[in-house]
């Protein structure tokens, strides 16, 4: 059976990574009677480069017409004096809201392998395993009105949500949980912000039905410090979309690298797969990215759009067993993976 793959490379570290990653796709090519295609299109500052777009039309119809995207990273230094609105982010930021994609799954688990490559006591970050469901097409980055006022001397940004968005992304939450160990806390910042006011009372509403799965709420600053002080506490974390931003490269610190870290965005027209980790400019191009990231996404593609669970499952595994024969140095008081770099 076809399925279709756009690959969008994008930036810095995101060609190397997507690599590696689309070599695991390739194998399961040779012997599963599923045959992915690979069709390549710019996007970021490569698009900006190639075309004078961070999202051509092309790169669109071309996400619009496959099964699934799998992107590498987008961003970088050079368009750091443009406008948000043509910078490589906002060609992201343009194909999220285009494919539709409102809940962004974000987990980060501790390898016991690798737990000593976390700046966290090992004792802490044990068995810790967690899932942030981070709304991805609403809040901040995308309400109205925005913008600068007159004389560029104030600026402005509006967090807005709908009960209807809430409640959407509320549903993925409390389903993923049921799939895993039936708990959601629910992240907000309702003693200050109406829009989390809102929120608190839809997701406690669409908690009725799902009385197999525990709903508890939590502030985002608390939940910041909870979440590296005692980890093992939370199952699935359901926030808006900058608290989740923020969360998830927190949640890096349980795993020990961001480099670990994969996402999927699901709910709309076709989804997307991208390791959270940006384009890592500073180590770009060397061959020391971390593909790990990038590589557990194409699980996460092969459980979620693909229905490959038990190839997803044994690729889980893989890593697992290959992060137990990483070696681990110091570098300049951090640790680092020798073979793989991205941000420890
Ligand atoms: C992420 C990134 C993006 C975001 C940027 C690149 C627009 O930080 O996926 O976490 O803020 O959503
Ligand atoms: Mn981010």
């Amino acid at each position: 059976m076809r399925f279709k793959l756009t690959v969008l490379p994008g930036d810095g570290a995101g060609p190397e990574v997507c690599r590696e990653a689309l070599r695991i796709l390739r194998a399961l090519n040779n012997f599963t009677d599923r045959e992915f295609h690979f069709e390549e299109k710019p996007v970021g500052g490569a698009a900006i480069r190639a075309l004078g777009n961070p999202l051509p039309d092309t790169t669109l119809q071309a996400c619009l017409a496959s099964d699934a995207v799998f992107l590498g990273a987008v961003g970088a230094p050079e368009f750091d004096h443009l406008p948000g609105h043509e910078r490589p982010e906002a060609g992201l930021l343009r194909l999220r809201t285009a494919l539709g994609g409102f809940a962004n799954l974000r987990p980060a688990a501790s390898f016991s392998a690798i737990a000593d490559c976390s700046p966290l006591q090992k004792s802490r970050i044990e068995g810790a395993d967690v899932l942030i469901v981070r709304e991805l097409l609403g809040g901040l980055y995308f309400s109205e009105p925005r913008g600068f006022g007159p004389n560029n001397d104030s600026a402005f940004n509006t967090m807005r949500y709908s009960t209807e968005e809430i409640e959407r992304v509320a549903r993925v939450a409390f389903e993923q949980a049921r799939a895993r160990r039936k708990k959601v806390t629910s992240v907000d910042k309702a003693n200050v912000l109406e829009t989390s006011q809102l929120w608190r009372r839809v997701v406690t509403r669409v908690a009725a039905d799902y009385p197999d799965v525990k709903l508890d709420h939590m502030y985002v600053d608390s939940c910041a410090m909870h979440l590296i002080t005692n980890p093992t506490r939370f199952d699935v974390i359901l926030t808006e979309n900058l608290f989740g931003d923020i969360l998830s490269d927190e949640a890096a610190a349980i795993t020990g690298s961001l480099g670990m870290l994969a996402s999927a965005t699901i709910g709309g027209e076709v989804d997307i797969y991208e390791p959270v980790h940006g384009s890592a400019p500073d180590i770009a191009g060397k061959g020391i990215a971390n593909p790990l990231g990038a590589i557990a996404s194409v699980a996460m593609l092969l459980r979620l759009s693909a229905g490959m669970p038990h190839e997803a499952a044994d690729l889980e595994e893989a890593i697992q067993q290959a992060t137990g024969g990483t070696t681990v140095c110091r570098n300049a008081g951090q640790k680092v993976f020798l073979s793989c770099g991205i941000g420890c």
